[in-house]
């Protein structure tokens, strides 16, 4: 189903870790359609996932890079550039992790120094992502940068903690960040909230098969798979969406304008 979509394009793409992640898919479209990739994660990602096969599948260099590093960040842009010999088109940030979810904490008993590095890890790297790359600029003009989020931001979903508030936050640095790129030269930047997907993230949030259940029939075309996720990147990361910035699009099959579906009902 290749288009070449992506010729000639360069990408960085965070937070494949197995074969589950919603990055992983991502990585594997964009260089199908013609991009040429520089894969990253944290280097403990990098013992413990499976990044290097991704690696070596898709010919990416495997650069680590703690996201709530500045220097980490600093050393993978200027490495990439240097591999790409040229500059970035395109940057996914697909990073999330909770420390409190992970520890089974619940919402009203948070440990702070906890939600601190969750925020440090699931939002501010986002900041930090753009940043670096906006003052070295390592970004190509018309680029794309675009994060992955939940619909926690904006409803309350109980069991996703902590998380919620780090989407909000992420969303809103793409909105701020969006201005600033735009005027500085062309670069586009959005959130893509998905649909509960089956990742070592998703299913670490309590009672996930339900959650994903739930969403599943409420939503008129069903939850969104991570593959589609990954077509849907492509379609951002393509010069077809030129002129779509600050947004945080919904990749939901429809959950998020849904009041009731009789189906959760059984009706
Ligand atoms: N799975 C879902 O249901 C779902 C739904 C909506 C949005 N999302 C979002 O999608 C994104 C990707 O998650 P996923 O579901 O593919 O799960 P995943 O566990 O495969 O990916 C999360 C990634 O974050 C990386 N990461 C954690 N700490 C890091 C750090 N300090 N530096 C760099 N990388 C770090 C992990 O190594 C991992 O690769 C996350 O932002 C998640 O919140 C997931």
């Amino acid at each position: 189903m290749a288009n070449n979509l992506l010729q000639g394009k360069t990408g960085v793409i965070f937070g494949a870790l197995d074969n589950q992640s919603i990055a992983w898919k991502v990585a594997e479209r964009c260089h199908e359609e013609g991009a040429k990739l520089v894969l990253t994660n944290a280097p403990v990602a990098l013992r413990f996932g499976k990044i290097n096969e991704l690696g070596e599948k898709l010919n990416a260099p495997v650069i680590p890079a703690d996201a709530t590093s500045g220097e980490d960040l600093e050393n993978l842009f200027q490495q990439s550039t240097e591999h790409f010999g040229d500059k970035i088109d395109f940057v996914l940030h697909s990073i999330g992790m909770s420390l409190n979810v992970r520890k089974k904490r619940s919402y009203t008993n948070i440990k702070y120094d906890w939600m601190h590095k969750t925020f440090d890890i699931s939002a501010m790297s986002f900041h930090r992502v753009m940043q670096e790359l906006f003052q070295k600029e390592h970004m190509k003009e018309w680029g794309s940068i675009a994060a992955l989020t939940y619909i926690a931001a904006q409803r309350t979903f109980p069991d996703y903690n902590e998380m919620a508030e780090s989407k909000a936050l992420l969303e809103s640095f793409a909105r701020s960040f969006g201005y600033h790129f735009g005027v500085k030269n062309k670069v586009r930047v959005n959130t893509v909230s998905q649909s509960p997907t089956w990742t070592t993230a998703g299913s670490g949030v309590k009672g996930f098969q339900e959650f994903f259940d739930y969403a599943d029939k409420m939503s008129p075309l069903g939850n969104a798979s991570a593959e589609a996720c990954a077509d849907y990147c492509v379609f951002l990361f393509s010069d077809l969406s030129k002129m779509v910035t600050m947004q945080n699009l919904y990749h939901d099959g429809g959950f998020s304008n849904m009041g009731l579906n009789p189906s959760v009902l059984g009706l």
